[in-house]
């Protein structure tokens, strides 16, 4: 590597991951040197994403993402590794060492980019010449514009096995450089070769600063593989780039179209879109849709209309939402893809249907509902239970009301029996969520795990019952006060499900009525040796929660929950949906 190893290892040390981190995510204490926060990497939401701030790492125990401060830069950002050495090194008021050398990681980058604008020039070169006429009979096909396969610069790989090869040759490039550069793949005889892209039509992928990074291959008509994408290289990331960005940032659409295809994508921008972007053959990924929202607050997505289209646009919709930006799907009804419906209605057509895309709520309801059958009640059961918890996750009381009353209609059932379900929900999904928080925040020790197998009660329940019933213990030595609000609840020793914590709660509730001084120290005076380490192992625990009236009543609120199994919900809808039947 071009930059010496002794510069990074300190501009390493001069960064504070957390500082570092911090800025792009909220991160929580978690114990010690670790903090923990919701991943950037993924949609989430229970955080799973933890900086250890002794080791200067980072890692998702979600997506498996992880590394030190500059993978962290080069991730959110999504530039090279240079890139993210000189960002890292501005913060730290240092200056990279300009000790590039001929074969170092900049001059080898800079010749890579250098090669793929030759392989593209001759590509596009090529469209025009004899050997090429299928692809030019397939653009025909396709109705593509001369103008738009300039723009482009689309280019033809002729049926053939090493024109490219021999061509780089001859231009003074190497096999170990064209194979490096993805353009050729090696054969099993010694030192052969042949080029990657054959009998394909090409599309030059552009990043945003105008360096031709990769290339996809899309086959002449039918067969498989549809595409054909560059693999990953010093240049070139798949998940992080997206084809035609390079024209669509520049729109003054104020919007920017997600489709599936490059062909859809061409076609949209010579019918005057020229805001279409496509993900290179991986389903959208986070950095890609991180990558919009640099250049657009709204985000359409015009996938194709068939079953892999639509589950595309379900896993999309998250990834794009998270970054902020406005998500809406285009409806193409009965057209298969956006191509297709600008060739039949055209471009003011297209237009019409951008202004009545439905919001992404409606377009997940409807997906819900097409795949229920509304006429039996177990369909309409499994309607309510997929569209309320879709509707649980709005962020919006009034939208969940509106959407509420759409899906009680759809159901056939009383607006406010699905309004108490989603409520329900909504309920569910904050405990967990705090759940997740304390269980990732505050473990309880394996000690207090074993005790709870001891004891007989079924082990995960239990733990999380155990989380609550420390975080009382805690609560209490740290505000004796909130004993008023344990005893206004009703709260008393016989709710711990460990012996071990009923104690420590006797001796704070003797303490407390006594009027006697709270310390730890005091505390831990009164339990054996062994007890002593595993109390105060407890008490030292961070607290993810001030310790005060709410938190208190919470924790007792999830004791009692563990304890009390509550009354199965789906039977209760059955139910519902029956009488309400009857009644009418
Ligand atoms: N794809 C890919 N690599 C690309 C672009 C797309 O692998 N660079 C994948 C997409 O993930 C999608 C499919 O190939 O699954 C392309 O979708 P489609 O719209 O069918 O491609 P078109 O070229 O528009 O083909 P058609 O004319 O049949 O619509
Ligand atoms: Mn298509």
């Amino acid at each position: 590597m071009a930059i010496p190893d002794s510069f990074l290892d300190e501009l390493v040390d001069r960064t504070d991951i957390t500082e570092l981190v911090g800025g792009y995510v909220r991160l929580a204490k978690q114990s010690g040197s670790s903090m923990v926060g919701l991943c950037p990497f993924h949609s989430e939401k229970t955080p799973s994403f933890k900086v250890n701030a002794d080791k200067q790492i980072y890692k998702c125990f979600g997506c498996g993402k992880g590394g030190g401060v500059i993978s962290f830069i080069m991730e959110m950002e999504n530039i090279p590794f240079r890139d993210a050495v000189e960002v890292l090194a501005r913060r730290a008021g240092m200056t990279v060492p300009e000790s590039d050398t001929p074969d170092g990681y900049a001059a080898k980058r800079s010749r890579m980019l250098e090669m793929n604008r030759e392989a593209a020039r001759h590509f596009h070169n090529l469209l025009y010449s004899p050997i090429a006429q299928s692809a030019r009979d397939y653009l025909a096909l396709r109705g593509i514009s001369k103008a738009i396969v300039t723009r482009f610069g689309i280019g033809a790989a002729p049926d053939s096995w090493s024109l490219l090869f021999d061509v780089m040759v001859k231009k003074g490039y190497t096999r170990g450089e064209l194979l490096e550069a993805g353009l050729i793949r090696s054969s099993k005889k010694e030192g052969g070769a042949y080029d990657l892209f054959r009998n394909r039509l090409i599309f030059p992928v552009i990043d945003v600063r105008g360096d031709v990074v990769g290339f996809s291959g899309r086959i002449l008509g039918d067969g498989e593989p549809k595409y054909l994408n560059s693999p990953d290289t010093l240049v070139f990331s798949k998940s992080r780039n997206l084809f035609a960005l390079n024209i669509a940032r520049k729109t003054k659409k104020g919007m920017l179209i997600l489709a599936e295809g490059n062909i859809d994508v061409v076609a949209l921008h010579q019918a005057g879109f020229d805001c279409a972007v496509a993900s290179l053959g991986t389903s959208l990924t986070a950095e890609q849709a991180r990558l919009m929202s640099r250049y657009t607050e709204k985000a359409y997505i015009a996938f194709d209309t068939d079953e892999p289209g639509k589950k595309a646009a379900l896993k999309a919709i998250p990834l794009l939402e998270k970054t902020g930006m406005g998500v809406k799907v285009v409806d193409l009804g009965i057209s298969k893809d956006p191509d297709e419906f600008l060739k039949k209605y055209g471009p003011d057509a297209f237009e019409t249907l951008i202004g009545r895309s439905e919001n992404h709520v409606e377009y997940r309801l409807m997906t819900i509902k097409s795949s229920c059958d509304l006429t039996s009640d177990e369909g309409r059961l499994s309607y309510l239970a997929a569209a309320t918890e879709l509707l649980s996750e709005l962020g919006s009381k009034p939208e969940r009301e509106i959407y509420g009353a759409r899906v009680a209609q759809a159901a056939g059932i009383s607006q406010e029996s699905v309004q108490n379900e989603v409520n329900r929900k909504v309920k569910a999904r904050q405990a967990s969520r705090r759940k997740a928080f304390e269980k990732g925040v505050t473990r309880p020790s394996a000690a207090m795990r074993q005790e709870s197998r001891q004891s007989g009660q079924a082990g995960e329940r239990n733990v999380y019952s155990a989380v609550a019933e420390e975080g009382v213990v805690r609560c209490l030595a740290r505000d004796p006060t909130l004993m008023k609000v344990a005893a206004g609840l009703g709260f008393t020793r016989e709710e711990f499900t460990s012996p071990f914590l009923a104690k420590a709660f006797d001796s704070l509730e003797r303490r407390i009525n006594e009027g006697r001084e709270i310390r730890d120290s005091l505390l831990l005076s009164e339990f054996e040796p062994g007890d002593v380490s595993r109390l105060s192992a407890i008490l030292e625990k961070p607290e993810a929660l001030p310790h005060s009236a709410k938190t208190i009543s919470e924790y007792i609120e999830r004791i009692r929950a563990e304890k009390f199994k509550s009354g199965d919900p789906d039977r209760d809808l059955l139910l519902e949906i029956r009488n309400y039947k009857s009644k009418q």
